[in-house]
This record gives C-alpha cells, sequence and structure tokens, in this order.
C-alpha cells in the first residue's frame, strides 16, 4: 500500500460524548497515556485540586472548571493517528458541540453506569442519529455500584432507538464488581482494585479456569454463565454494517478512573470504527483517498490564547493531503489563497504542520474570510460540501451596549461572536443592529457573550431575557417580497430575520408553532436550516 493509502486508512476520527461527570475526561486522559501523548494522570484535569484541563482555554472555563470550547487532540497509537473531537459536556453546552459532531466519523458515547441515558447525552446522539454516525458506547464506574446491565442496555434501545452489542459483560459491581466477560475474545479480564483512586489490576482468565472459580462465588459464576447464555440466545448478532451505519451500538463496560477495561475497549474500538469516510459535496461523494485536497470548517474560534490574540478556523480534511504552502481554493471567497499557519493542536501547544491527511483536523490562521461550513480544496477539482446546519436555539434575550458611544465596538464583538457560530443574532423586521436578539443553545453562551465582550471588546452590555424557547424559520419564501405582517400569529409570537435575511419565527410554546401552523395555510417552518 502506498505511504499516501496508509496514513488515511490509519487514521480514526472520533468524537467522545457524554453527559457532565460520566468520566469522558477520565477517559480521554487514559488514552492519552497509552499514546504517549502525556506522561503523567491528572494533566488533563484535575477539578478539585485547581490542576487544569489540557483543553482549558478560556479564562471562563478556568473560573469555573468546565471545558467551554471543543478541543482537538492528536496522538498515535501503534500504527494509528488519532483525532479525538473534545465536546464539551457541561449542561451549558453551544452549538459549537453539534458542529463539531460533524466532522468525526464515530462517537464514543460515555455513560455512567449507576445513572444510565441521561439528558445531555440524548440530545447529543440525536445529531449523530441524524447523521447515522457510528456510536460506541462504554458504560463507565463499574467499581460503583451500577444499575443492572440489562437495563443499561434496554434502556440505550428503547431511549435513542438504536440496537446494542455487549462486547463485554460485566461480572457485579461495585465492592462485587469483579471484571468482565470479554464475548469476543472469549475470556474473562479480572478485576483486581483495592479502590478508585488505584489503577487496578487485570489478569486475563480463561472462563473455566481454577483461578476464576477461585475468584467469583458459585452465585457469581453460575450468573455469568446464564448471562453469557441468555446473551447468545437473546441479544443482536454482531454487525460491523449496521455499526457503521450508526443501528447498532457496541457496548463495553470498564471503570476509567482504575483503567480497567480501557484500553481493552480503545483497541477492539479503533478496529470496529471506520477509516475516514466519504463526504456528500455538490459534485457528488467526495472519496477520502482521493489525491486532491478538500476541506470544510467546522469551528472558527477566537482569541483562543490571550498571547496570541488571533483568530483560527478548525478544518477537518475529508480528502487528499494538505501541504503547508500550495495554493487552496477557497470556495465560498471565490479565490486562491494559501492556508496560514497551519498548525496541529494539542490543547494548547501547538506547532505548525507541514502535512496533514484526510480524517485530520487543521486550525489556519483566519484573517476574517471563513464562516462555519466553507469549503476548500484543490483549484483544480473545486467542489462544495454540503451546509453545517444551523440549530435552533433556546434561549433568546435582547442586547445592547450600555454605553451608546461604543456603539461600533458593540456591532463590531457581536457580530464576530455570531460568525465563529458561538451565538446566533436576529433583528426585527426592517431594522438594523439597534438592538439585537440574541439565541443560544445554552445559558452558558450569553455569560460567555457577555464576558468576551468586556474583555476582548471593551463593550458592557445590558441583556433582557425574552421568554421565547422555540424558533422555526420559515421556508419557501422569498425575503425581498414576503409580506410577514399578513401572517396570522398569536400575540406572544415573533417575527424576526436572521442577518442573511431569512424570516424566522420565535414561539413561547410548541402549541404556539401548531397555532401558527394552522391559521396561515401554505406555511412551512423547519427546525434546522441549511445554511451553505
Ligand atoms: P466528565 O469529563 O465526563 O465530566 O467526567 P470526569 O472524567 O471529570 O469524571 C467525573 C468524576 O467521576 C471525577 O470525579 C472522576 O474521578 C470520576 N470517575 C471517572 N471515572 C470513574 C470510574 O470509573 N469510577 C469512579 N469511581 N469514578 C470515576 P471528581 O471527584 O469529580 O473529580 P476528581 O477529583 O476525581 O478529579
Amino acid at each position: 500500500m502506498s505511504d499516501f493509502r496508509q496514513e488515511i486508512g490509519n487514521r480514526r476520527t472520533f468524537a467522545i460524548i457524554s453527559h457532565p461527570d460520566a468520566g469522558k475526561t477520565t477517559i480521554t486522559e487514559k488514552f492519552l497515556l497509552y499514546g504517549g501523548a502525556i506522561q503523567e494522570a491528572g494533566m488533563v484535569k484535575g477539578k478539585k485540586n485547581s490542576r487544569h484541563a489540557v483543553s482549558d482555554w478560556m479564562e471562563i472555563e478556568k473560573q469555573r472548571g468546565i471545558s467551554v470550547t471543543s478541543s482537538v487532540l492528536q496522538f498515535r497509537y501503534g500504527d494509528k493517528c488519532i483525532n479525538i473531537l473534545d465536546t464539551p459536556g457541561h449542561q451549558d453546552f453551544s452549538e459549537d458541540t453539534y458542529r463539531t459532531l460533524m466532522a468525526a466519523d464515530s462517537a464514543v458515547m460515555v455513560i455512567d453506569a449507576s445513572k444510565g441515558v441521561e439528558a445531555q447525552t440524548r440530545k447529543l446522539f440525536k445529531v449523530c442519529a441524524m447523521r447515522g454516525v457510528p456510536i460506541f458506547t462504554f458504560i463507565n464506574k463499574m467499581d460503583r455500584d451500577s444499575r443492572d446491565p440489562y437495563e443499561l442496555l434496554e434502556e440505550i434501545e428503547n431511549e435513542l432507538g438504536i440496537g446494542t452489542f455487549a462486547v463485554n459483560w460485566p461480572i457485579g459491581s461495585g465492592k462485587e464488581f469483579k471484571g468482565v466477560y470479554d464475548r469476543m475474545d472469549e475470556e474473562v479480564i479480572a478485576f483486581e482494585g483495592a479502590d478508585a483512586r488505584h489503577e487496578a489490576k487485570a489478569t486475563h482468565l480463561q472462563f473455566d479456569s481454577p483461578e476464576l472459580k477461585a475468584l467469583l462465588s458459585e452465585m457469581q459464576y453460575q450468573t455469568l454463565a446464564d448471562d453469557m447464555e441468555l446473551l447468545a440466545g437473546a441479544g443482536d448478532a454482531f454487525d460491523l454494517d449496521a455499526v457503521h451505519h450508526g443501528k447498532l451500538s457496541p457496548v463495553f463496560f470498564g471503570s476509567a478512573l482504575t483503567n480497567f477495561g480501557v484500553e481493552p475497549f480503545l483497541k477492539k474500538f479503533l478496529v470496529m470504527t471506520p477509516p475516514p469516510t466519504a463526504r456528500q459535496a455538490d459534485i457528488g461523494t467526495i472519496d477520502p483517498f482521493e489525491e486532491k485536497f478538500s476541506a470544510f470548517v467546522f469551528k472558527i474560534q477566537a482569541n483562543m490564547n490571550k498571547a496570541h490574540r488571533d483568530r483560527i478556523a478548525f478544518m477537518r480534511i475529508c480528502s487528499g493531503k494538505f501541504e503547508r504552502g500550495r495554493d487552496v481554493w477557497h470556495v465560498q471567497g471565490g479565490k486562491k489563497i494559501q492556508l496560514a499557519q497551519p498548525q496541529q493542536l494539542m490543547a494548547q501547544d501547538r506547532s505548525i504542520v507541514d502535512e496533514a491527511y484526510a480524517g485530520d483536523i487543521i486550525g489556519v490562521f483566519d484573517p476574517g474570510i471563513f464562516s462555519i461550513g466553507d469549503t476548500v480544496c484543490d483549484p483544480s477539482r473545486k467542489c462544495i460540501f454540503s451546509g453545517i446546519p444551523t440549530f435552533a436555539p433556546e434561549l433568546f434575550a435582547r442586547v445592547r451596549q450600555k454605553d451608546t458611544l461604543k456603539r461600533k465596538q458593540f456591532v463590531k464583538g457581536v457580530e464576530q461572536i455570531a460568525q465563529e457560530g458561538a451565538i446566533q443574532i436576529f433583528h426585527e423586521p426592517n431594522s438594523g443592529m439597534e438592538e439585537v436578539i440574541v439565541g443560544v443553545v445554552g445559558q452558558l453562551q450569553f455569560e460567555v457573550l457577555e464576558y468576551r465582550l468586556k474583555n476582548e471588546y471593551k463593550v458592557e452590555i445590558i441583556r433582557e431575557m425574552l421568554p421565547y424557547e422555540h424558533l422555526r424559520w420559515i421556508e419557501n419564501v422569498d425575503a425581498e417580497t414576503f409580506d410577514y405582517k399578513a401572517l396570522t400569529l398569536t400575540s406572544d409570537t415573533k417575527v424576526v430575520q436572521d442577518f442573511h435575511g431569512n424570516y424566522l419565527l420565535l414561539f413561547t410554546s410548541p402549541w404556539n408553532i401548531s397555532w401558527a401552523l394552522d391559521h396561515n395555510e401554505g406555511l412551512t417552518l423547519a427546525e434546522f436550516s441549511e445554511n451553505t
């Protein structure tokens, strides 16, 4: 195989998703340790002892000990080159999280064994399902008392509408946790752990070995035998094709904190998860192994590092090889450019890259020319990737600057932050930036907005929360001629426009949405818009 094909074939690009506290950071840290990317546990995050996550970019994150922005981590493990897209698990996550999933080829869903599927996982999962992204499940914290494993699988299947295949099966939980039975390798990995603060010992034992019989109580041994029989008879069969289409999730049980079952999971996951997948563009499917370079921007971030004060556009390479200094075609800008200071990131450490391959994420210096969803490609083979959907925000506020003399900075700040995709901005029909209506997915984004306007643009704002919770794009109307006043709406429904001129409706309840649809013949509303 040529080096080029091998490089791409060995890439694995995935996102880790979880509800806060399920153990995503702990697992990520273990991955990095195996790959030699970090030397010491606790380097990624120590919430309580004030060490900060390597992905803590912004001051606000440090203050609150949370991860606001999604970071990208690259490291090698064996012959694989791994790109992990870290998604903030905090409840107040943003659209960024959704978009990050667009750049991944699969997702690892971390679930707390005592809690099962939680709100955040459900939300993120919806996005994966929309795109048919393969999902792998790691049920964590088996060293603590957990819920019944059958019940957990049933919950995943019912709540997320996906089949499950237990790759391994737990033997007890909490104080009685004795390990897992690996159904593929047909052996038990025995767990010997003193407490969650220390690494557990993992010993590989055959099912009928005297060592295993000595380790388990008679009842545990019998339960395991019964479980194996039951799973073999009743569960879904393993079907890699179904996994790749996001229809079947391989499930692994383990305990990240004691480092039990994480490396076996990584090894199997890397075999099962697909290499860079083909992407849809206007000229058809773009194969990652095509020699011609192409990529799309999925995230823009300003002022990541105070020392740099810059703006970085993150791109997912979809095909071919990126070479530093080579001209590329920026489709939306309609011109040839060179990608300046291309870099790969290991959280705060940046290194300039000379080449990168399909599947990789690179950050490039953005002088203000890129928008989310933009395509860059080889000038000799132009294409446009399908747009990244804009999701409907759920929280709205009217925002204006405190000091009227700071109007210019206010407009610039709000526009730039909106361009990065951190917030969405709207205005009343036919009015300009007099007052801006800001829509966000999570409350924290308002705080980030306030903080950034103050720190980066020196503008203080007044924010007045609005009662709306639902937003819909009005489809199939010509923005130039549309007579929004002719709509029949409840008094608590509001018409706004986005900055592309599109009309939208803000609603306080789903009931009002139905009402609007019932009373306006021909009205079509969309929950998210494709901005190409
Ligand atoms: P997150 O990124 O998904 O938010 O979760 P994170 O890894 O930060 O883990 C949340 C808490 O759960 C941490 O404890 C972590 O140590 C603990 N944890 C993670 N995996 C396991 C596990 O397998 N078993 C047990 N018993 N605990 C686990 P914390 O007290 O919030 O923080 P820290 O003081 O440990 O850093």
